[in-house]
């Protein structure tokens, strides 16, 4: 790894460009000193996965509101870090998230390990989140690679290569130009260009601080690139769901096995999510079928389900999964697709 021109203008300017964000120390305390926390760090990038910056903002300011340390988080009940969660999607790395705190909680005294090594050994830590952590807080020239920065490499060196073949190529890439000094500063620079002027569409390559290096740009194809192998169609799973309200308010819910979509959240009870699901009503009742069906979208597939209602007495006793008092019931909790269920079943028993 050597020291570019490109890095230099890039980290000219994230000093005077950089993102506001949360979990990140602002210049004047960084040029005091003072460094992220390990802590801060590797819960935003575990939330920031997949998901975007603005997405994010919200769920990271309450989990430290919550939690504001490992060893706290490490102490909460799973339940209550599935319902702070939920919304933010892929809930395996919740639980992930969970595991890896209690393993730094009970076998690393409450302190993130500080190498790449050290870290991609905790549960729930891929190269990716290992990299920047050990890059953004512990200062370790290591090459933090997401999607922004495959897009600013593939550009700045006019790789034609398309995705996800060119991989390994543009890691290479991107490792060539990370600098001993201010990794962490650098990667965050590579993915705010990547965020906020080489978009993927219509990037503003007219106020980009690497302008002058960029290959693409100077061969007029920046916008083409990075090319991409299409992706196949992504089939449609059907089910049912049924959403059952007793008499006193209270609803009836499920939790679903740790293993699998939605692993471990809290949603209405369904049937089987494939071409062909079969009824499994989750009590004996008068099911309605108000004509509503809930779509959702999984990273493989699109899921329909046609929605049940019904409304059953106090004495109901459920076949499966258990009534939440009223009180108790907090839609924010739900997965994001158990609150589309939740808002279509509201409106049917509304009008009814
Ligand atoms: N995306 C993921 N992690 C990020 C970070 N630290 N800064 C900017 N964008 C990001």
């Amino acid at each position: 790894m050597r020291e570019t021109p490109i890095s230099d203008e890039l980290l000219a300017w994230y000093d005077a460009h950089a993102r506001v964000m949360p979990w990140r120390v602002g210049p004047q305390d960084r040029a005091a000193g003072q460094r992220p926390d390990p802590y801060a760090v590797w819960l935003s990038e575990v939330m920031l996965q997949q998901t975007t910056v603005a997405a994010v903002r919200d769920y990271f300011r309450a989990f430290l509101a919550k939690w504001p340390t490992v060893r706290d988080l490490a102490a909460a009940e799973d339940a209550d870090v599935m319902a702070a969660w939920a919304g933010l999607g892929y809930y395996a790395r919740a639980r992930n998230l969970l595991k890896c705190a209690r393993v730094v909680a009970e076998t690393h005294g409450g302190v993130f390990p500080d190498t790449y090594d050290g870290l991609i050994a905790l549960p729930g830590i891929g190269p990716y989140t290992a990299s920047a952590i050990a890059a953004i807080a512990f200062e370790r020239p290591e090459t933090v690679v997401d999607g922004n920065v495959e897009r600013v490499m593939a550009r700045l060196f006019d790789v034609d290569t398309p995705l996800p073949a060119a991989k390994r190529e543009l890691t290479g890439l991107a490792a060539g130009l990370t600098p001993l000094q201010r990794p962490g500063d650098y990667a965050q620079a590579v993915m705010d260009l990547g965020a906020t002027i080489c978009t993927p569409k219509s990037p503003a390559c007219g106020i980009c601080p690497a302008l002058r290096h960029c290959r693409a740009r100077a061969a007029g194809r920046a916008d083409d690139l990075p090319r991409k192998t299409p992706k196949a169609a992504k089939p449609v799973r059907r089910g049912f769901v049924y959403v059952a309200r007793r008499g006193d308010g209270a609803w009836l819910l499920e939790r679903r096995p740790d293993k699998g979509l939605l692993g471990g959240m809290l949603g209405f009870p369904s049937s089987d999510w494939s071409d062909a699901p079969a009824e499994a009503p989750p009590l004996d009742a008068e099911w309605q079928a108000p004509g509503l069906e809930v779509r959702h979208t999984f990273t493989h597939f699109h899921l329909l389900l046609e929605l049940r209602t019904t409304l059953v007495s106090a004495a109901t006793k459920p076949d499966r999964g258990g009534f939440v008092p009223h009180i108790e019931f907090r839609p924010a909790d739900l997965p994001t697709l158990m609150r589309k269920a939740y808002d279509l079943a509201s409106g049917a028993f509304a009008e009814n």
